[in-house]
């Protein structure tokens, strides 16, 4: 089988994508499947090419450039529009053309565009089979607002939230200020709705603090979700896997360095993120009960919002024994494979896993 692992995009979690994309070319069985990575650089362009061959120089820091370098010919046109500058790349395209049609598209794709539904869409339209959830669990899945009231919705407890539109904000700063004061109580955490990775996301500890939270989380999206904080409380994460027609939930985790919450540093970075084990325990040691209650919680959250393949859903969970679903993430970093080697399913075979419950 010609397995297309693709990666990249315009996202702000671009880099990390690259890092989940070549663990999972490292680790997808040989014997069973042939390769071809499929880049999307920070233009939209696409490229693939004999990369692998590359991927053990990279630097942290080049990652981009040496991977654009690597990659050679342009198989597809460009989503975002973005044009192909290289003629050296069209001629080889012209010159020896080629047809290639992956039998299964496994998406390393984080953030926007390649985990809201879009990259999705497009692979729907060109008949080509991809790992996790379909154009609607990928977009309600990326669209915090969204999710939360599907959340909300079906009785899956999440903290008290509010969304204000950006030129609702920008008209009657006062107003919503107000508003958010009457709803909830300080602090509580502003996050523009769509975007990964922490981004915009500011903690809000007075009426001043909320002013500047919001004017940052508006340069990011029109709509501004607000949400109730919880002090103090412990991060626990969870993985949920198609397996056949089971769901299958992971160990939990919990990240050892808890501060005022992941910012972007802290995740990528800083490193916490992505060295697999490194700051996280697991399973997490959780006082009786929690462990099964969050992995149940776990599978509904998967279910509410249609999700497929490997999720990884993220919990709060408040020193007064409160339990919240934070945000499932439907592309996973790295997906998720370090709860599931503990769990009892190694990287290789949670990939089969994934390109069966894409074929199915
Ligand atoms: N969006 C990142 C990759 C994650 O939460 O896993
Ligand atoms: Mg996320």
């Amino acid at each position: 089988k010609l397995i297309a692992v693709i990666f990249g995009g315009r996202s702000v979690e671009h880099e990390v994508s690259i890092v989940t994309a070549q663990q999972i070319m490292y680790q997808l069985r040989r014997d069973l499947y042939d390769v071809m990575p499929l880049y999307i650089d920070k233009e939209g362009a696409w490229w693939t090419g004999d990369v692998l061959a590359k991927l053990e120089s990279f630097k942290a820091a080049n990652r981009n450039a040496a991977l654009a370098q690597a990659a050679r010919v342009i198989v597809v046109p460009t989503p975002g529009g973005g044009v192909i500058e290289d003629p050296r790349a069209l001629r080889g395209l012209f010159r020896k053309p080629r047809r290639w049609t992956p039998d299964v598209a496994i998406l390393a794709t984080h953030g926007t565009y390649g985990e809201d539904g879009c990259l999705q869409g497009l692979l729907e339209m060109a008949g080509i089979p991809y790992t996790g959830p379909g154009v609607l669990g990928s977009a309600v899945g990326m669209d915090k607002i969204l999710m939360k009231d599907v959340f909300r919705a079906q009785g899956i407890p999440v903290v008290d939230y509010m969304w204000v539109h950006r030129d609702e904000w920008h008209e009657h700063p006062d107003e919503v200020a107000d508003r958010v004061e009457g709803e909830l109580q300080y602090p509580v955490f502003v996050k523009p709705s769509n975007l990964g990775s922490s981004v915009g996301i500011g903690r809000a500890e007075d009426r001043d603090g909320l002013f500047h939270a919001l004017d940052v989380a508006a340069g990011y999206d029109r709509r501004l979700l607000i949400e109730q904080g919880v002090v103090s409380p412990r991060e626990i994460n969870c993985s949920v896997l198609a397996d056949g027609k089971d769901l299958r939930v992971s160990l939990c985790e919990e990240p050892v360095s808890w501060e005022a919450f992941l910012s972007y540093e802290d995740k990528y970075i800083r490193g916490n993120f992505t060295k697999g084990q490194t700051g996280r325990r697991i399973p997490a040691e959780l006082p009786d009960g929690v462990t099964e209650t969050v992995q149940e919680l776990a599978r509904r959250a998967f279910r509410a919002i249609q999700a497929r393949g490997v999720a990884r859903v993220d919990f709060l969970l408040s020193p007064d024994g409160s339990i919240y679903v934070n945000e499932i993430n439907t592309i996973p970093g790295s997906l998720s494979f370090y709860l599931w080697e503990p769990s009892g399913v190694s990287f290789p075979d949670l990939l089969d896993k994934l390109i069966e419950d894409a074929l199915g």
